[in-house]
């Protein structure tokens, strides 16, 4: 028998691997898209078996049987196989995706803990860039806490819906949606499971936010399957961590790093919230609270401090009354949320062309 080489021994190869079955799928490993990048110069044939998931349980034999199967054709002097992952997109990014495609950035603003002010931080941080003349969209995907209906005065309203999409709601040039709207805080906290991922759906899928620069994600607090899901089915450009000096835990910090490492989520920077004290009288930084962590956890991790924010009772109390502290001007609460928005843009374009860069098969994790 010949040897066979260049196309011919490419097309025998693909032939032989037609036989190999995916014996979940049920169909053959060739029209599954599974070879990729087939090399056959010389004889010494190599590819990549590109599997949905890295936990496959069939991966070793499946390598078997491929080497097997080419080994045994004539002209082949060797076989190389790489095993690769690259897990399929699921049905809720697909058309997560189709909804938010006029979206160029979303930036999820996520804390490990509660109560240090992460959904104050989204609301002003989304003011902010919208002041500085970007088209703006914040998202309340905090299922179990909802404020921004109140944080821009708008809890006495509902969004439109139009051809069954909702229509966001506008405040201080921010368009803003929020879970809240689908089920009103206090009843969310008995949501169990398959209503959290209907809210979850809704929210991600059922609005029409048009054309932005920014989608600002309120991110539920903590590590949790909510917020994987939403990094899953959102391409989110990056995340912002918010946290206090004080509250600050080597431990729950790492915890939130490797969730959006394992999401593939690039951090953005931590955000120090509720730094130096401003009293309403004088207007000056007082630093009560003694030494912040975050410097040091943010060397730790190798990420950067976005921003400080003072704590400041009149970020309270203008909170309160829907009306966020970054749309005064002339304010130390204002301009410092301005700074942080100037942080973010940049580690966001930054996040963005390095994103250029990545290869396209998803390698496993
Ligand atoms: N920089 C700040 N100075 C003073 N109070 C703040 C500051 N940021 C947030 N707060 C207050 O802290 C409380 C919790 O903030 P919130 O944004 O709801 O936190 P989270 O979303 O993390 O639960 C609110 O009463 C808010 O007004
Ligand atoms: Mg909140």
């Amino acid at each position: 028998m010949f040897a066979l080489f260049g196309k011919n021994l490419e097309k025998a190869v693909l032939e032989a691997l037609s036989g190999v079955m995916d014996p979940d799928l049920h169909k053959d490993i060739v029209s599954l898209g599974f070879i990729q990048n087939l090399k056959t110069e010389g004889g010494e044939v190599g590819f990549d078996l590109v599997l949905t998931t890295p936990a496959c349980p069939v991966k070793e034999d499946l390598k078997a049987q491929c080497t097997q199967r080419v080994q045994a054709l004539s002209g082949v002097k060797s076989v190389a196989i790489e095993l690769k992952s690259a897990p399929r997109r699921s049905p809720l990014a697909e058309q997560a995706a189709e909804t938010l495609r006029d979206v160029r950035s979303i930036i999820a603003v996520s804390s490990c803990k509660g109560g240090v002010g992460k959904s104050t931080v989204a609301a002003n941080l989304a003011v902010s860039l919208a002041r500085s003349g970007a088209a703006v969209g914040l998202l309340d995907a905090d299922i179990y806490g909802p404020s921004q209906p109140t944080l821009f005065g708008l809890a006495e309203k509902k969004p439109w819906v139009e051809d069954q999409r909702f229509v966001p709601l506008e405040g201080c040039g921010v368009r803003m949606m929020s879970a809240g709207y689908l089920f009103p805080p206090g009843e969310a906290a008995v949501l169990r499971g398959p209503m959290v991922s209907n809210v979850l759906q809704q929210i991600l899928l059922k609005t029409r936010w048009g054309g932005l620069d920014y989608l600002v994600l309120d991110m539920p607090p903590g590590t949790g399957d909510i917020q994987i899901t939403v990094c899953q089915a959102l391409r989110l450009t990056g995340a912002v961590i918010v946290s206090t000096p004080q509250k600050i835990s080597l431990l729950d910090v790492g915890k939130g790093i490797a969730m959006f490492d394992k999401v593939k989520v690039p951090i953005l920077g931590i955000v120090e919230n509720m730094s130096e004290f401003i009293c309403d009288g004088c207007d000056k930084h007082h630093a009560i609270f003694g030494p912040s962590g975050v410097p040091r956890l943010a060397e730790i991790y190798g990420i950067p401090v976005l921003g400080r924010i003072p704590f400041s009772p009149r970020i309270v109390t203008e909170s309160d009354r829907g009306r966020p502290p970054a749309f005064a001007d002339g304010t130390p609460e204002g301009a410092a949320y301005r700074e942080l928005a100037t942080a973010v843009v940049r580690a966001a374009a930054k996040a963005t062309a390095s994103e250029a860069d990545l290869p396209v098969v998803d390698i496993a994790w």
